[in-house]
């Protein structure tokens, strides 16, 4: 008799009743082999729109489309058993309105089957979070730097350092929560508006350069194994060189292919020698 042993995914639910206790981990993945490594280590696999830099080489994540999202979303959810799937809502597919986002929210999670997306804003947001939590879609939102608004912020830069924008991202977080977000991310905050608003809501805080106040820290995966080179904010601990490994595993191997060192079909295809 054989017992088949379902594994249950972490929830939306299990990520909430966190708030204050063990730290949560998140990464983003954007492939099936990356999620399959990475799915037993991690609470959260962030199937984030940073993708448009670190997989598809563009300058901000503007360009990134929902059909992008919903591919890797679906790649990633398919490879992994154990992580709550977030996928990110991209620019312009959520900030017209609460229908808007229901209607691509929905897609996202019907044809990737992740357990809930996430989107950029705070008080501005609010409303249309109500709307699609009312409507059963999870929603993780995203205050402090929000890079889809990289043009409006006139750049990349810590945020909350002056009163009236420490005030402004501490009202955010307040609005999301009561809106019903189930967690936040907190990127590029100063540690003491990170530190004041873990505190004063009850959702869980993912930080991403926001300081260990926070009740939880997202990194992107590229940069933890240090493949990402265009661009690597000073927060980013480095976890691994694979740049290195990479060039020297190429070089090797196209020295072989120079001097016709490449196999015939009985070992690619395992065929008997004749
Ligand atoms: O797109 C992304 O990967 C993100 C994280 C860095 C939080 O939003």
């Amino acid at each position: 008799m054989s017992v088949e042993v379902k594994i249950k995914r972490v929830t939306t639910r299990d990520i909430r009743a966190r708030k204050g206790a063990e730290p949560i981990v998140v990464l983003t993945a954007y492939t099936a082999p990356i999620a399959r490594l990475l799915d037993p280590h991690c609470d959260i696999l962030l199937v984030g729109d940073s993708l448009g830099m670190v997989v598809y080489g563009m300058e901000t994540t503007l360009g990134v489309t929902l059909d992008m999202m919903i591919n890797h979303g679906r790649a990633v959810v398919r490879s992994s058993t154990h992580a709550c799937v977030v996928v990110d809502m991209p620019f312009g597919s959520y900030q017209e309105s609460p229908e808007q986002a229901f209607r691509n929210c929905a897609r996202v999670m019907a044809e990737t089957g992740c357990a809930a997306v996430k989107l950029e804003g705070g008080r501005e947001m609010a409303a249309t979070i109500r709307f699609l939590v009312d409507r059963g879609i999870p929603v993780m939102a995203h205050v402090g730097l929000k890079p889809q608004a990289v043009h409006a912020a006139g750049g990349f830069r810590a945020q909350g350092r002056v009163d009236a924008e420490a005030e402004a991202i501490r009202a955010d977080a307040r609005a999301i929560d009561a809106a019903g977000a189930f967690s936040v991310v907190v990127e590029g905050t100063v540690e003491p508006v990170a530190r004041a608003l873990s505190a004063e809501i009850a959702i869980p805080t993912i930080g991403i350069g926001a300081s260990a106040a926070c009740d939880g820290q997202v990194l992107v995966i590229d940069d933890v194994l240090g493949l990402f080179a265009d661009f690597t904010p000073k927060f980013v601990k480095r976890y691994a060189d694979l740049r290195p490994i990479i060039t020297a595993a190429v070089e090797s191997y196209a020295a072989e292919v120079k001097t016709r060192a490449f196999p015939g079909p009985e070992h690619c295809f395992g065929l008997p020698k004749t």
